[in-house]
């Protein structure tokens, strides 16, 4: 989280006072955040259809459900990402098959490419840490083969690729807005839709009561009617999203200044940065380092210094899939007949996972390291941090 303060304490208060938390579905009435919250984050991410709920997982399983996803097929996901990508496929009932990414620390295109086959119905890319994934490549993949792009954009809010927002470029994009991502609730998900049945089936698997809450407002519900979950985002959450969307901009402009001013002058100490998709698109969370081998990303990420920390995105727990224990022990559910590593129309797909697989996302991690960037760093601070990365260069 990095911005928050009275605006949102103001909002809450307001739909407190207001007396109605659940979800407002009539534009007539005095509060509907949720509603004006969808309208505002539609208009800002370009999309054709936007709806919030209450997680970035959530947000990941209505969209598969939605592109019909489930037994027998498999979904390709990237070795680096949270776990929950992985866990959304299996909660489909799908097999998720684990694909390299490169240099840019994002789903190989040349990977997703070898890895495709008949079983294989979409991608996830994922923009780890606001760092773009090759969406013009991988977006010209799927449609050769046929299949759907579903983007996680949970890490990514505000960033862009091409100059077209993260999260937009897919059939569908999901977005977290839990604590720790560029704006936040505390806890909350968007999904972005392309097409409008797409975003009626994701939106009805949403709220297990979608027929009698939504029912007066999607067409054609006939067709799409069938059971939903409870994803269901309340007033607070909206309230709390609509003033942290009036920040994003300032957020991430923020970032990228100043990831930007420590990069000018930190490339001259030998520090080469990760290649990257999209410099300028990226949200500016982390500025990365490419290094020759893993030894000296380490030295790096374990060096003190003031103000800042390193870290390799190799170690960073269940963000790896070498750390994927679940999918391992092929724990898809805890009920056996629920589990998809388990299930008939499974068998015979892809599903071998280990602590050996994706070697060469391993190397391409372990010899990168980067530095957290703060949006609200002064030049003072930053040539604290600048000096010290000095002394750290000089000892690599
Ligand atoms: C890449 C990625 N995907 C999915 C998620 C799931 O989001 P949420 O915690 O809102 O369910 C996260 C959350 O940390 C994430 O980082």
């Amino acid at each position: 989280m990095y911005r928050i303060g009275e605006e949102e304490i103001n909002a809450v208060a307001n739909v407190i006072r207001n007396g109605r938390m659940f979800r407002v579905m009539d534009p007539n009435a005095p509060v509907h955040e949720v509603l004006d919250f969808e309208r505002d984050m539609k208009a800002y991410l370009n999309a054709e259809h936007y709806f919030l709920l209450t997680s970035g997982k959530g947000a990941l399983i209505s969209a598969l459900v939605a592109l019909g996803i489930g037994p027998g097929d498999e979904v390709l996901v990237p070795a680096y990402t949270y776990i929950a990508t992985a866990l959304s496929v299996l909660a489909a009932g799908a097999i998720p098959v684990i694909v390299d990414v490169d240099d840019s620390c994002t789903m190989s295109p040349t990977a997703v490419e070898a890895a495709i086959t008949p079983n294989t119905k979409a991608i996830i890319p994922v923009h780890m840490q606001g760092m773009p994934a090759d969406m013009a490549a991988l977006c010209a993949i799927a449609e050769k083969h046929g299949i759907y792009v579903l983007e996680d954009a949970c890490q990514a809010v505000g960033g862009s690729f091409q100059g077209k927002k993260l999260g937009t470029w897919g059939d569908a994009g999901a977005y977290s807005y839990n604590y720790f991502k560029n704006i936040s609730a505390g806890e909350g998900g968007g999904l972005a839709c392309k097409r409008k049945d797409i975003y009626e089936r994701a939106y009805i698997y949403h709220d297990s009561s979608g027929c009698p809450y939504f029912g007066k407002e999607l067409d054609d519900l006939d067709e799409h009617l069938h059971a939903g979950s409870e994803f269901r985002a309340n007033e607070i959450t909206a309230a709390i999203m609509r003033v942290q969307l009036s920040r994003l901009d300032g957020i991430i402009n923020d970032l990228r200044r100043n990831r930007n001013y420590i990069y000018e002058q930190v490339k001259d100490f030998g520090l080469i940065r990760g290649r990257s998709n999209d410099f300028d698109g990226e949200c500016g969370n982390i500025l990365r380092f490419a290094f020759e081998n893993e030894a000296t990303a380490e030295k790096f990420s374990v060096l003190k210094r003031p103000y800042v920390r390193g870290e390799q995105p190799i170690h960073t727990g269940k963000h790896v899939c070498w750390a994927w224990e679940i999918l391992f022990r092929h724990k898809g559910a805890f009920h056996p007949k629920m589990n998809p590593f388990l299930m008939e129309a499974n068998q015979g797909l892809r599903m071998e996972y280990s602590r050996d697989m994706c070697p060469a996302s391993k190397l391409e991690m372990s010899r990168q390291a980067y530095i957290y960037i703060r949006p609200e760093w002064t030049e003072k601070d930053m040539d604290a941090i600048i000096a010290g990365l000095r002394d750290v260069a000089k000892q690599l």
